[in-house]
């Protein structure tokens, strides 16, 4: 019995007993170090604005303009819009219109105003003589918008789009170079002019982009208050004034 004792204390034993028995036989586990989150990569600070403006002065054509526009990351309407909207109409067109960002049909068609609205906007411009599928400049339209994404629920653009969108527009005015700029709506003048309220600006020539600009009634908002359509005829033909000057 004693032999036992001082061979168990030869072993290690030093209690009688303990709360749980202790494997002395196996090899001692390796400790695990508690689990750390990963360490997270420091975002490199961008400004959207700043790399619009370098995507945008570094196209030289309409065609890099677009292909610009389609890789920029910076906007999140990009991730809830089907396609980019990026113009409609001859490039080479004296008359530029400028809307506010595309609505369901133009997100599935991938051009700007052919939906309801765009169809009103293509019969009040026909009365002048413009369009968009002309060849010849003098009877011609060019069409973008102030975004090329759709906004979900065809919400309105919020500031931060508008601006961060803003250098590729003004880099789109600079590639098509139109005689006249048609400010379509609210938005289109806020971003071309740095103005709001179409009430009182429609109608009055301003200077934008180095360009004379037309501020016009949104055609959306001619369907829903169509009273204002004769402001909207006295409009075009001022349009069409301008251009035989
Ligand atoms: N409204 C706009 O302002 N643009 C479009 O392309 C369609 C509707």
């Amino acid at each position: 019995m004693k032999a036992a004792l001082e061979w168990q204390i030869a072993c290690g034993a030093d209690e009688a007993i303990l709360d749980a028995p202790v494997d002395r036989t196996s090899p001692p586990k390796a400790e695990v170090p508690p689990r750390q989150a990963p360490a997270r990569e420091a975002a490199p600070d961008i400004d959207p604005v700043a790399a619009a403006r370098t995507a945008a002065t570094t196209a030289l054509d309409l065609t890099t303009l677009r292909a610009a526009m389609k890789a920029y990351e910076h906007c999140d309407l990009k991730r809830g819009a089907k396609q980019l909207v990026f113009s409609d109409g001859n490039a080479n067109a004296r008359v530029m219109i400028v809307g506010e960002a595309p609505g369901r049909d133009e997100d599935i068609e991938g051009r700007p105003f052919v939906g309801r609205a765009g169809q009103l906007l293509d019969l009040m411009f026909s009365h002048i003589g413009l369009f968009r599928t002309e060849s010849d400049s003098e009877r011609a339209l060019y069409i973008a918008n102030v975004l090329p994404w759709r906004p979900p629920q065809n919400r309105d653009p919020k500031p931060e789009e508008m601006k961060m969108m803003l250098p590729f527009l003004e880099r789109h005015v600079e590639l098509v170079d139109p005689d006249l700029i048609v400010a379509m709506g609210n938005h289109a003048c806020l971003a071309l002019l740095g103005q709001r309220g179409i009430t009182r600006l429609r109608g009055n020539w301003k200077m934008a982009l180095g360009k004379p600009t037309l501020p016009m009634f949104h055609p959306a908002y001619l369907l829903r208050t169509p009273e204002a359509k004769r402001e909207t005829w006295a409009d075009l033909l001022s349009l069409k004034d301008k251009l035989r000057r």
